[in-house]
C-alpha cells in the first residue's frame, strides 16, 4: 500500500496542473511524475527549513509566464522551476553576515577586532561554499531525477540536451548571490532569476520568511517585510549589473513579462517599484 503521505497533496498536484496548461500533453504528464517522486526531497524537514514546496511550484509557473513571452523552452524551464533547490545544504544569511561586520566594525580591543576579523573570513567563506555545493549538487541531483524519470515512462521525455540544459541553469541560479552576475545573453538562465527572486515579494515568499523567523504575521510585518527584500533587489542590481543598459527601470529585471509581475507585487503592495 502506497504511503499517501509520500504524495503531493492534491492542491499542489493540481495547482501544477494549472500552470502546466500552456505546455503539450507529453510533457505535462512528464513533469507531474517528476513532481511526484520529488515530492519527499521538497517536503523533508531540512528541505522545509529553508522553502516550502509551494516555492517551487511558484518558480515554475512564473517561469512558464516569463519565458513564454521570450519563446524559450517551457519544458526545460518548468523542470528547473520544480528541481531547482533539490539540495537544501543549509545557508548563512546575509543579515548575518551584515550582524557580524557591524561587531567588527564597533570592536575597539584590538584582540577581539582580530578574531572578529577572521570570524567574518570564515563566514564570508561559509556562505559562498554553501550556495555553491547548493548550485552543484542540486544540478547533479537534478540530473538523476531527470533519468529517473525517463526510466519510469519508457521514454526519453527529457533528451539529452533538456538534461544538459537543465543542469546548467541548476548550476548558476543563484550565482547573483556570490556576486556574480547571469549573463544577459543567457536568456534561459536570466528568465530563470527572475522568475526565482519573484518569490522574494510575492505574499506567499513573504509569508514563508515570517513564518520561517517565527515572526508575528501582521498586515504591517508582511509589509514591512516586502519592503525590506526589495532592497535585496536593490543590491542584486548594484552588486551585479550596474551600468547594465538593459536593466529595466533600475531594476535587475531584464524582461519586460519579469518586470511586469514585480510591478504587480509592488501595486498589492502599494510601493513604488
Ligand atoms: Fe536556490
Ligand atoms: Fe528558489
Amino acid at each position: 500500500m502506497t504511503n499517501i503521505n509520500a504524495l503531493p497533496p492534491h492542491k499542489l498536484a493540481r495547482r501544477l496542473r494549472g500552470c502546466l496548461a500552456r505546455l503539450p500533453g507529453a510533457d505535462q504528464d512528464a513533469l507531474c511524475v517528476l513532481f511526484v517522486l520529488i515530492f519527499p526531497e521538497l517536503s523533508g524537514e531540512q528541505a522545509l527549513k529553508e522553502n516550502p514546496v509551494e516555492h517551487h511550484l511558484f518558480v515554475t509557473e512564473n517561469v512558464i509566464r516569463i519565458a513564454g513571452a521570450e519563446q524559450l523552452n517551457l519544458r526545460q524551464e518548468a523542470a528547473a522551476g520544480l528541481l531547482h533547490d533539490i539540495a537544501p545544504v543549509g545557508k548563512i544569511s546575509k543579515t548575518q553576515l551584515k550582524e557580524l561586520k557591524k561587531t567588527f566594525d564597533n570592536e575597539t580591543n584590538p584582540e577581539r577586532k582580530l578574531q572578529y576579523e577572521r570570524d567574518l573570513q570564515l563566514l564570508d567563506d561559509l556562505q559562498y561554499g554553501f550556495r555553491t555545493l547548493h548550485m552543484r549538487k542540486g544540478s547533479a541531483i537534478a540530473n538523476e531525477r531527470l533519468l529517473e524519470v525517463n526510466q519510469a515512462l519508457g521514454r526519453a521525455a527529457f533528451d539529452r540536451h533538456d538534461v544538459e540544459q537543465v543542469c546548467d541553469l541548476i548550476s548558476i541560479h543563484d550565482s547573483p548571490s556570490i556576486l556574480r552576475a547571469i549573463p544577459g545573453d543567457n536568456r534561459a538562465a536570466v528568465c530563470f532569476r527572475e522568475a526565482d527572486r519573484l518569490w522574494m515579494v510575492s505574499e506567499e515568499g513573504v509569508l514563508a520568511d515570517l513564518r520561517r523567523e517565527a515572526a508575528e504575521v501582521s498586515e504591517d510585518a508582511k509589509l514591512d517585510r516586502a519592503k525590506k527584500n526589495q532592497i535585496r533587489y536593490k543590491e542584486e542590481k548594484r552588486d551585479c549589473y550596474a551600468g547594465d543598459p538593459t536593466c529595466i527601470n533600475d531594476t535587475f529585471f531584464r524582461t519586460q513579462t519579469g518586470y511586469e509581475v514585480y510591478k504587480g507585487w509592488c501595486d498589492f503592495w502599494g510601493i513604488n517599484p
